[in-house]
Order: structure tokens, then sequence, then C-alpha cells
């Protein structure tokens, strides 16, 4: 593994018949941000689920910091999970607790930590991401874009040294999702973390990948930096990348694959 966070090995996913992933190769190294691209549909979200270990794989292998997921027993599994931290795309902060009891909610849970050292950890992750005079709202009271600041500082609550994202910037508008870019940019600056963004939108992925990678339905189909993924010739890429209205991704469309695309009958 050496400078390698996580290996990702021919990695299989099936849903009943239907392939959604298909023997995908991907390595994330340590302390870089790894952006997951693709479509609607295309398996991000599958893949990432299974690289925080909470759905099997069906075949190939998920290493993460030198330990293969599918070897691990349901306590080392647990232990894994509490190693990491998930921001999902709706950020999951139980309505009825104050964003500071939100964040200290982890730390609750899997520390023995005393109350006062919990609270001052818990003030330097809303400090973290800009939330600190928030601390007693509770998160009907706060903005969409205030509601992933919080849970991306519960995700930071036990120091993972790995965090994952889904689709990080849905439902934000441009100036609140930038602003999202910004922290997840900070914080692998800050705090080195290294960071897995699955999402769709190739102006966020500009913005903060050290290296993307593209799925279409449920295959890889490349790899590489921003300004790789920019200079490729791939039609396919460069309809990704650029938005094309023309393209493998259109034609796909027009010759009435489309649906059976959907169903991903054709993997
Ligand atoms: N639990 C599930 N059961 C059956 N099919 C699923 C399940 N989860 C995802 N899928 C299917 O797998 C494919 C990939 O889904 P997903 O990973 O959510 O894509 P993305 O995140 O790229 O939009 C889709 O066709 C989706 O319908
Ligand atoms: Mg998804």
């Amino acid at each position: 593994m050496n400078d390698l966070a996580i290996k990702v090995s021919a990695a299989t996913k099936r849903f009943g018949k239907r392939t959604v992933l298909d023997q995908i190769n991907l390595d994330v190294k340590l302390g870089e941000t790894l952006v997951i691209l693709g479509g609607s549909g295309s398996g991000k979200s599958t893949l990432l689920r299974m690289m925080i270990g909470s759905i099997p794989i069906d075949g190939g292998d998920i290493e993460v910091m030198g330990k293969t997921l599918s070897k691990l027993t349901t306590a080392e599994l647990d232990e894994y999970r509490t190693s990491i931290g998930v921001l999902f795309q709706s950020g999951a902060l139980y309505n009825s607790m104050s964003i500071a009891d939100n964040i200290a909610l982890p730390l609750r849970e899997h520390t023995d930590l005393e109350e006062a050292t919990i609270e001052i950890l818990v003030k330097i992750k809303l400090e973290l991401v800009g939330l600190r005079e928030h601390a007693t709202k509770l998160p009907s009271e706060i903005s969409g874009g205030m509601k992933k600041r919080a849970g991306l500082a519960r995700a930071m609550a036990l120091d993972p040294k790995i965090l994952f994202y889904d689709e990080p910037s849905a439902g934000l508008d441009p100036v609140t999702s930038a602003e999202i870019d910004e922290l997840i940019i900070k914080l692998n600056k800050v705090l080195g973390v290294t960071s897995v963004v699955v999402t769709h939108e190739m102006d966020s992925a500009f913005r903060i990948a050290d290296r993307m990678v593209l799925l279409d339905r449920g295959k890889f189909i490349v790899s590489g930096t921003a300004d790789e993924m920019k200079n490729s010739q791939d039609p396919l890429v460069r309809q990704f990348v650029y938005g094309l209205t023309e393209g493998p991704l259109t034609e796909r469309k027009r010759t009435g694959s489309y649906e059976s695309d959907l169903l991903m009958e054709n993997i």
C-alpha cells in the first residue's frame, strides 16, 4: 500500500441479475482528494457504500489503510466505520438535537471522554466549519449550506483519516456549493485528510480534485488529473467534462437504448 489510502481491485457489485459495478479498479493516494464522477445511475454511490463498508462486495477487493474490507469481522467492520468520516447527501442530522449535540453524538457514543472535553472538541469542530455561533440552534433553524457544514463537522468528530462525501453540493445554490467545496479543500489541506468525493458536477470536481475517475454505467472509463480530463480525446469523456449536447451519451439516448441503459440491462 505504502502511499495508498485505498485500493479498489476489480470491485464488482450485482443487484439481482444486474451488474451495477463491473470490475472497477482505482487507487486513492494518502492525502489526496479523489473525485468519482459519472452520470446518474452510473454506480458512484454504490461504489462509495462499498468503500465505507456499508454494503458487501460481490467480486474483487477493497483495501483501506491496508485492511481488506471483505475479510473483516463484524466487530472489525464497526471499528473501521468509526475510523472514517462520511457525509451523505442529506447531511443526516437529528432534528430534535442542537447542532452541538449532533456533533457531540459520535464522541459520546464511541469515546469515554468527559463531557467537558467533548464540549471543547465540539467547539473546535464548529469553528473549523464556521458554525461556532450556531451551536445551540436546531437543524431546522439553519440553512441548507449550514446543515452540510454541520454534517461535515459531525463526520469529522472522531478525527478520521479519510472522509467520504456523496454529492456534497446537491441541492445547494452555486455560491453555497462553492463554499462547501472551499471547506472540503481546507479540511484536506489543513488536516491532511484523504478525501473521496462522489459528484456529477464538473465545476465542483475541477475545484476540489487532485485526480478524478469517470464511471459510466458501472464501468471504469478513465482516471486522471483535471488537465488530463480536459485534454482527453475520448468522446465520452469530452461530452461529460464539457457538458456537450452531441456525443456518445446523447447518441445512446437517440438510438433507443436509453431505457435499457437506465435499467443497465446491457452490462
Ligand atoms: N439497493 C439497491 N437495489 C437494487 N438496485 C440498486 C440499489 N442501489 C442502487 N441500485 C442501482 O444501481 C445502479 C447504480 O446506482 P447508484 O450507485 O446509486 O448510482 P449513482 O450514485 O451514480 O447515481 C442504479 O441503476 C440503481 O438503480
Ligand atoms: Mg448517487
